[in-house]
């Protein structure tokens, strides 16, 4: 058995609970983490020499030059379409290329014209594009102010914080530990870069400036400092070679009028980012956390090096494009003030505007940094998906519910499970099977007498229009009867480590190879071994899990690869954040190909990067059956949204540990209300399908899933609409409220969409919850009760088992299918319920999207997309898409208004000019109207009058 199992079964037994802190570095432990922060703000060594500007239509120039040891470095600064500003800075000549993130844009960002305003010996005024922005470039010390009017947005270098390792000689042996193979890779690819990088000509005359000349010598007494950690670096066991010896950077911004930050995913902590004075810096580096802790900064599963800045004026982001190491240390001015501080601040009229700084360090790379302006949230959201991309629209089922447990043991127990579902009335669309499942840890197979006959298996749920899911993990057993294994080992696929031969390590299957995923004809060879000629017993209703994906090695450092195994020409520590990404793209890519590019894949990975939204669903990794880890699933999930990842869940139950009934039954109630819904329980836990716990439970579990069916329609569109803007699905509410500082922090409740609101009980024993309803002028309805609240209150709600506060803004329209299947796909043609909920002005709006729900003929205009629009007493369906075209037998069964007074009479117009009245009842108590079987086609314009 391998350490990290043994390791686990002894957790579980014990019942103890606390990640091994010491298996993972502190900044203090990560040498070029201590390095950097030792710097100390306000002694910035960087001088900008305007004589080096350069200005074209759309870029900016400019060698900056470090006076301790006169390495010079290149600025590049763009103005991007969508009000966003980029800056790159690399040495100007170094020793060899510094890795640059490929793959994570969408494409090269279009730019826009920059201007030069003025020009003196202090520095330069651009001017950027039409929104009378500008940048201020500061020669001495160097900084960047990016400006709007009078107001600074946002300051780089402001405190004197970049630092930029050059690469070097090694001085003692003169020799990097490359091996012949590597450095004969970076021959053959030099080219490339020498060619797109330098210019002979003025390189000559450089190197005979004898200025030049003296700055190099003294730049070179520098590089003889060398410090413990630079050349080397020992973790407990694990030493990493660092041939390419000290290479990390280093920014800080600075944020005037900003006291709340977000994002930066995934850390086990509040929404609102903390300070990290005097304590860790938040840490972006791909892990596989065993028994991870909350409310911490440490590094998780995956690393999204986005930020959020916002107030209640503007919102604006970060993008650090880089996937080494990274750690962010945040402060702020106001940090550790009291309200009762502040509020003596503003009475004595201090002027000391709130500030937050931060400062992102990586181990290598350079610096790409993306300014995303705003000035809305939804402004950020788009302008971040216009660089990286949008949520792909997963196929509706996707969004239904998923069983899973590592492991449902054999085709018996399959079966048992799913009739399981049917006997107790709870709908369910995927069973997912894990590692157990193959034949000895070798993914692509079958274990021969557990899964003797997997097409049966999946047949038999074919027929009842339910799906399966099977974990594929990135480590591949070396074992010379394994195909998987022989051609990824016959091909040169595989992860090579420093000396040349191909890492290995130890996981799941015993001894691994690790297959290089950023290599593209891996990626293509990978992706077609999901051919339904090549994984034998797939058919296409089985998707794909991928796991441990960080990569995670049992034996490695940090449960990791080492980071001078080589991908190609590049080491693990320039790629190691994008390892999963490229699994996920990988698996999407042979799930699409399977069905000639006809069917939307399904894929979850554990590990991700800025991007991977692009290739499906995300979940917290390993979580534990506690209360605590039911609460952080809100902001770990609402951090993820805000970068893009909306299709978000954590382990319903919790992973380790057994569940009390109703914390099951709580922890049902807040995953059906977030946007991946699955179950998920550890190898040791006692079963816990939703009818082992007692009718009573049973029957609550059955209600919620019942709800999360009913509200499928409302889902699918916000889907369908994240891929189109890149908006999160579940959001917090400051993103909403953007000018309402009460829900700045909020992580206990979250809106899905603009308008549910949704605060789970995720306390023991609660009897009750205090809800913030946003929105001054604005109602609200309780979905259950259909009472109304007015906004801008903190209403308490009392509660039993059967509670879940969930309230739908007044002004919307939302779409339900409320008929009881067996899955999603058995309610294709399921009329619709439409629920109206007048706001203030007794007006309502919604949508409501109808295709397929499993291909991409969407993108062939095949779809419906209405607007549905109440407004002066008629109700009524407009086609928001004239040129698509798709038929539905859905037609809509019932219209609630709620809020609203009773009318005489009721009448339906179709679009042939036909008219009738429809039946209709008042609920004078609530103010509902129920209006009775309209009948009309969910596709067709109609309207309904009110009189
Ligand atoms: C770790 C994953 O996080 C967990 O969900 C899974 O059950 C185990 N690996 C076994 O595959």
């Amino acid at each position: 058995m391998v350490p990290a199992l043994v390791l686990w079964l002894a957790v579980c037994l014990s019942g103890t609970w606390a990640v091994d802190r010491g298996n993972f570095k502190t900044c203090d432990q990560s040498a070029f983490c201590k390095r950097q922060r030792a710097l100390k703000p306000g002694q910035s060594p960087y001088r900008a020499l305007l004589e080096t500007m350069e200005l074209t239509n759309t870029r900016l120039t400019l060698q900056l030059i470090n006076d301790n040891n006169k390495v010079r470095l290149l600025l590049e600064l763009y103005r991007l379409q969508g009000n966003m500003t980029r800056v790159k800075i690399n040495e100007l000549k170094p020793l060899k290329p510094r890795f640059e993130v490929p793959d994570v844009l969408i494409q090269e960002p279009p730019t826009e014209p920059l201007s030069l305003l003025s020009k003196d010996e202090n520095g330069v005024v651009l001017s950027l594009g039409a929104e009378s922005q500008r940048v201020i470039v500061s020669a001495q010390p160097f900084r960047l102010d990016i400006m709007e009017g009078h107001e600074v947005l946002m300051s780089l270098n402001s405190r004197g914080l970049l630092a930029f390792e050059h690469l070097r000689m090694r001085k003692d042996t003169f020799s990097y530990k490359v091996t012949s193979t590597v450095a004969s890779v970076w021959d053959n690819i030099k080219w490339v870069f020498s060619s797109s990088q330098a210019d002979p000509e003025a390189e000559k005359k450089e190197e005979a400036d004898p200025a030049n000349q003296a700055e190099e010598q003294t730049a070179k007494d520098d590089e003889e400092k060398v410090e413990d950690g630079m050349w080397e670096e020992t973790f407990k066991s694990h030493s990493d070679s660092k041939p390419n010896g000290p290479s990390s950077i280093s920014l800080d911004f600075s944020l005037p009028g900003v006291e709340h930050v977000y994002g930066i995913p995934e850390h086990a902590d509040t929404l609102k980012l903390k300070t990290t004075d005097g304590g860790e810096p938040y840490r972006l580096y791909n892990l596989d956390v065993f028994q991870y802790e909350l409310y911490n900064p440490m590094a998780l599963y995956g690393a999204v090096p986005v930020m959020l800045a916002h107030n209640a004026q503007r919102t604006t982001g970060i993008f650090w494009l880089n996937a080494a190491e990274t750690w962010v240390d945040i402060s702020s001015n106001t940090a550790g003030k009291t309200v009762f501080g502040k509020m003596l601040d503003y009475v004595q009229g201090s002027s000391e505007t709130p500030q937050t700084d931060v400062r992102w360090i990586s181990e290598s790379g350079i610096i790409d940094v993306f300014i995303m302006l705003g000035p809305t949230p939804y402004d950020v959201f788009s302008q971040y998906a216009s660089l990286t991309g949008t949520q792909a629209f997963p196929p509706l089922a996707g969004l239904a519910y998923h069983q899973c447990r590592w492991n449902y043991n054999d085709q018996e127990d399959v079966q048992s499970v799913d009739v399981g579902f049917d006997q107790h009335d709870i709908p369910y669309d995927f069973i997912w099977l894990d590692i157990e499942h193959t034949d000895g840890k070798r993914y692509f197979t079958w274990d021969p007498h557990k899964f003797a006959t997997p097409k049966d298996m999946l047949e038999a749920l074919m027929v009842k229009k339910r799906k399966m899911v099977a974990i594929v993990d990135p480590h591949i057993k070396v074992d010379s009867n394994y195909k998987i294994h022989n051609e990824i080992r016959s091909r040169g696929f595989y992860v090579k480590n420093k000396d040349g031969g191909d890492y290995e390590g130890w996981c799941w299957p015993g001894n691994a190879g690790y297959p290089d995923f950023t290599n593209p004809e891996m990626r293509s060879w990978w992706a077609s071994m999901f051919a339904y000629d090549q994984y034998e017993g797939s058919m296409k209703n089985l998707y794909t899990w991928n796991d441990m994906n960080e990569p995670s090695v049992f034996n490695g450092p940090e449960v990791t690869m080492h980071k001078d195994a080589m991908h190609g020409a590049w080491e693990n520590r320039d790629v190691h954040n994008l390892y999963g990404f490229y699994v996920q793209m990988a698996t999407a890519e042979g799930l699409i190909q399977r069905s000639g590019g006809v069917e939307r894949p399904f894929v979850l990975t554990r590990a991700f990067f800025a991007g991977s939204q692009r290739y499906g669903a995300v979940w917290t990794g390993d979580n534990a059956a506690e209360w605590e880890h039911l609460k952080i699933s809100i902001p770990m999930c609402l951090s993820l949204g805000l970068v893009g990842i909306s299709l978000c869940g954590a382990d319903v139950g919790g992973f380790f540990k057994t569940p009390s009934s109703e914390l099951l039954v709580r922890w049902y109630q807040t995953g059906a209300y977030q946007p991946f819904f699955r179950a998920h329980a550890h190898l040791d836990t006692p079963r816990r399908e939703p009818w082992l716990f007692g009718p009573e439970n049973t029957a609550l579990i059955r209600e919620v899933v019942r709800q999360r069916y009913a509200l499928l329609p409302y889902w699918y569109q916000l889907f369908h609409h994240a891929y189109h803007t890149g908006h999160p699905v579940m959001r917090p509410l400051w993103v909403e409220y953007p000018q309402d500082s009460a829900t700045f922090a909020m992580d206990n409740q979250f809106l899905i969409g603009r308008d549910l609101l949704v605060h789970p009980v995720t306390e023991e024993g609660a009897r009750g919850v205090t809800a913030y309803l946003p929105g001054k002028g604005e109602v609200w309805f309780d979905v259950h009760t259909f009472q109304k609240h007015n906004g801008a209150q903190n209403l308490y709600i009392p509660v039993t088992m059967s509670s879940i506060p969930v309230f739908q803004r007044g002004g919307s329209i939302i779409p339900r299918k409320v008929r009881v299947r067996r899955s999603s796909s058995c309610m294709e043609n399921d009329p619709y319920t439409l629920y109206v909920a007048l706001g203030p002005q007794r007006a309502a709006e919604g949508e409501l999207y109808i295709d397929d729900s499993h291909t991409f003929n969407f993108e062939k205009k095949e779809f419906i997309h209405r607007r549905l629009s109440f407004a002066n007493n008629i109700l009524s369906s407009i086609n928001l898409a004239p040129d698509a075209q798709y038929s539905t037998q859905s037609w809509i069964e019932r219209i609630l208004i709620l809020g609203a007074s009773k009318p005489s009479k009721v009448t339906l117009k179709t679009s042939d000019g036909q008219e009738r009245q429809v039946e209709f009842e008042f609920d004078s108590s609530m103010s509902v109207l129920t209006l009775r079987k309209p009948g009309m086609n969910a596709g067709a314009d109609w309207t309904v009058a009110l009189q």
